[in-house]
């Protein structure tokens, strides 16, 4: 019996393949719901438009500082999983959730698969880092997603035959949903918007929305960059970025914002944007699997495989260099990079992550 535990947006939408995967080949399963996102937008949206069962298990955690947050996770998992005796425990990528569910696990001697291993930003300041490393290290499986994300394990140590490479799980949603999205939704007619003539940002990484200044240039850079091109910018904010610019009273005046978006929407927009701005994990990914171009509005990426194949540059927290590097990344496009590539020329995979994850995990 496998257990997959997830908490927020990127989790769902990353273990929904993997779910599916599970009900392809008749496996018992059963889902456990931390309840770090909980905003109908954050969580029940993405269940709905992915068509998914409730989770099995709610634990309902909420906000909270990081030890609260962690320890009550941990405490739920443990109580579901003494209970339920899995062989296997999924959890996916690096939040507080992946932490806790693998650490539950670990001790009571149930089997770890860390989808998502491998990733290294090199910035232990950065509370998702410090996430990956502790799961990696206790994880029986660590599903690393590229070459890259293998050799950081390797050079940490990690026992080889625990290695396992086996693409992201983010291209099978990517491929599972698309056509359904461009299908179903409605969303540039919506929110007024013109195919391939508008800029996408999101932003909610916590060292980027709870400084003021950093959150001050962001939002000024992504202003900049509209203003500068003539191009309309959307962007959905993430509740904590809503919670901080409220505090520390920063406008989004010039911007077109509107609360999150479900999954099928943002593929829409996501796809057929000019050029994406953010600090999302997810979205510098996907940008690459659809051919998008990407600013990251950081100073690294545990993500270098999307820098070095072309599609996404580092402006960091400075409105001049985001209006820089979006300038070069819009002119370079306009001058025909990345026409040739199809949807299955992408760093992170050929869209069958789940099921290699699932045969593992089963063997
Ligand atoms: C978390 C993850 C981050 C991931 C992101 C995905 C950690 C340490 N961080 O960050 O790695 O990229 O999820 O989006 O695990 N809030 C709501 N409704 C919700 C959820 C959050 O209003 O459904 C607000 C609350 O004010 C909360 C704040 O957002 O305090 C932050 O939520 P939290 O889950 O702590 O971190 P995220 O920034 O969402
Ligand atoms: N996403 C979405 N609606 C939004 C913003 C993002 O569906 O309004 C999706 C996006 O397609 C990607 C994921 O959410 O798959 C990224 O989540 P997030 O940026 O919150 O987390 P990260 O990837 O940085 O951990």
């Amino acid at each position: 019996m496998i257990c997959i535990v997830l908490g927020t947006r990127p989790e769902i939408i990353k273990m929904s393949p993997v779910i599916r995967e599970c009900e392809r080949k008749d496996i018992d399963y059963f889902v456990i719901h931390s309840g770090q996102h909980y905003s109908y937008e954050m969580d029940k949206a993405f269940f709905e438009d992915l068509n998914l069962s409730d989770p099995d298990y709610n634990l309902d955690v909420g906000s909270g500082n990081q030890g609260e947050q962690t320890a009550k996770i941990l405490s739920g998992v443990e109580e579901v999983l003494i209970k339920k005796k899995p062989d296997c425990v999924l959890v996916q990528g690096d939040t507080n959730t992946v932490l806790a569910g693998a650490l539950a696990a670990s001790k009571l001697h149930i089997k770890v698969g860390h989808v998502e291993a491998g990733l290294r930003s090199f910035d232990r300041r950065m509370p998702e880092e410090i996430n990956r490393i502790v799961a990696d290290n206790i994880s029986d499986y660590c599903f690393a997603p590229t070459k890259n994300s293998y050799n950081n394990l390797l050079h940490e140590g990690i026992d080889e035959g625990k290695i396992f490479i086996t693409g992201n799980t983010v291209v099978d949603a990517v491929f599972q949903n698309l056509e359904i999205a461009s299908d179903k939704s409605s969303v540039l007619k919506r929110l007024g918007l013109k195919n391939k003539n508008y800029l996408l940002a999101t932003a909610h990484r916590a060292e980027n929305v709870d400084n003021k200044e950093k959150l001050y240039e962001i939002i000024s850079g992504i202003k900049a960059v509209s203003d500068e091109y003539s191009i309309p910018a959307i962007f959905p904010v993430h509740p904590r970025t809503k919670k901080m610019a409220d505090e520390f009273g920063i406008s989004f005046e010039g911007i077109n914002i509107t609360k999150p978006v479900g999954y099928l929407d943002f593929l829409v927009l996501e796809s057929n944007a000019r050029l994406v701005l953010t600090d999302s994990g997810g979205l510098q990914e996907e940008s690459c699997i659809m051919g998008v171009p990407c600013v990251t509005l950081r100073d690294n990426t545990e993500r270098p495989e999307t820098v070095e194949c072309g599609f996404n540059v580092l402006a960091g927290a400075d409105s001049k260099k985001i209006s820089l590097m979006a300038g070069q990344m819009l002119k370079k496009f306009e001058s025909g990079f990345g026409n040739a590539c199809s949807l299955s020329d992408n760093p992170f995979g050929d869209g069958k992550s789940s099921e290699r994850i699932v045969d593992i995990c089963q063997s």
